[in-house]
């Protein structure tokens, strides 16, 4: 057998073994592989075994940079954010995170973006939590992974605030709710949003309040665009309110939010 031969017999037999192990740990984990990379898998692998994660369930959502899924934790229900690294809209995120002084010294390039974008997701959350903002409590971030509290019941998550039915009172109801949580977030949180709308809010309708989410690209006030991004959030915010009949000027709301 020639030199050539026998290296071409080599590394078919390598790609032979990573699909294995690519086949091995998405049985176990019951996913799809075409969403995984063998470095996902591993992390979700030792986040398993740490006993973080029960049982990984169902896709919730395809997103342009992430997917999210169902996992059953120790104690309570998880939502698993996965970004995705062969992400391809990874340039919008340079330039959120670029200008953000938590950010300034992660090297540039695409895998330590998403990472740091991910880390960036979890501190938001917390942050928005601590300062009294419904969001989902995040558990831990991993590289690209970011496990939180499932806002949901039984496996259903929340609807969109863009999917739920309203009368005229509840949704002044939800909209001073969301006015509320920006001022906590701007004030007591130091954070813009930065991608506010009926599509990241989330309404738990035992009590109709609102559930902020979706916060990897929320800044804080010294971002040079943060004011820009609150008031797009104050006009997406009174864009989906005013066919309730809620009718306030953006510069009423934005004073409302930035108050003491
Ligand atoms: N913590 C959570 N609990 C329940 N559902 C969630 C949670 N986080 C996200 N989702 C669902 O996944 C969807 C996408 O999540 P999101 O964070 O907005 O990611 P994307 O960047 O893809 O928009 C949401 O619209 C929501 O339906
Ligand atoms: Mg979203």
């Amino acid at each position: 057998m020639g030199m050539d031969q026998e290296k071409k017999i080599k590394r078919i037999d390598r790609a032979k073994d990573k699909s294995r192990v690519r086949e091995k740990d998405s049985e176990r984990l019951k996913v799809e592989e075409n969403v995984f990379d063998v470095p996902t898998l591993k992390i979700l692998y030792t986040l398993s075994n740490k006993g973080i994660i029960k049982a990984m369930g169902g896709a919730i959502s395809t997103g342009k940079e992430a997917n999210v899924f169902y996992a059953e934790g120790p104690d309570k229900e998880l939502a698993v954010k996965i970004y995705r690294i062969a992400s391809s809209t990874f340039k919008a995120m340079d330039a959120y995170i670029m200008k953000d002084p938590r950010f300034t010294n992660i090297r540039n390039n695409k895998r330590d973006i998403i990472f740091a974008w991910t880390r960036k997701e979890f501190q938001n959350l917390k942050r928005a939590k601590n300062a009294g903002v419904r969001v989902p409590e995040p558990v831990i971030a991993e590289k690209n992974i970011l496990i939180m509290e499932f806002m949901g019941e039984k496996e259903r998550p929340y609807p969109l605030l863009k999917n739920t039915y309203l009368e005229d009172d509840e949704a002044k109801l939800i909209f001073d709710t969301v006015v509320e949580y920006m001022r906590l977030l701007y004030k007591k949180a130091n954070l813009v949003h930065a991608d506010l709308s009926e599509y990241n809010i989330l309404i738990d309708p035992k009590d109709l309040t609102p559930i902020f989410i979706d916060m990897g690209q929320s800044v804080t006030l010294e971002h040079p665009n943060s004011r820009e991004f609150l008031y797009r959030d104050v006009q997406n915010i009174l864009r989906f309110f005013s066919r309730y009949g809620i009718k306030d000027k953006p510069e009423e709301l934005l004073k409302k939010i930035q108050a003491e």
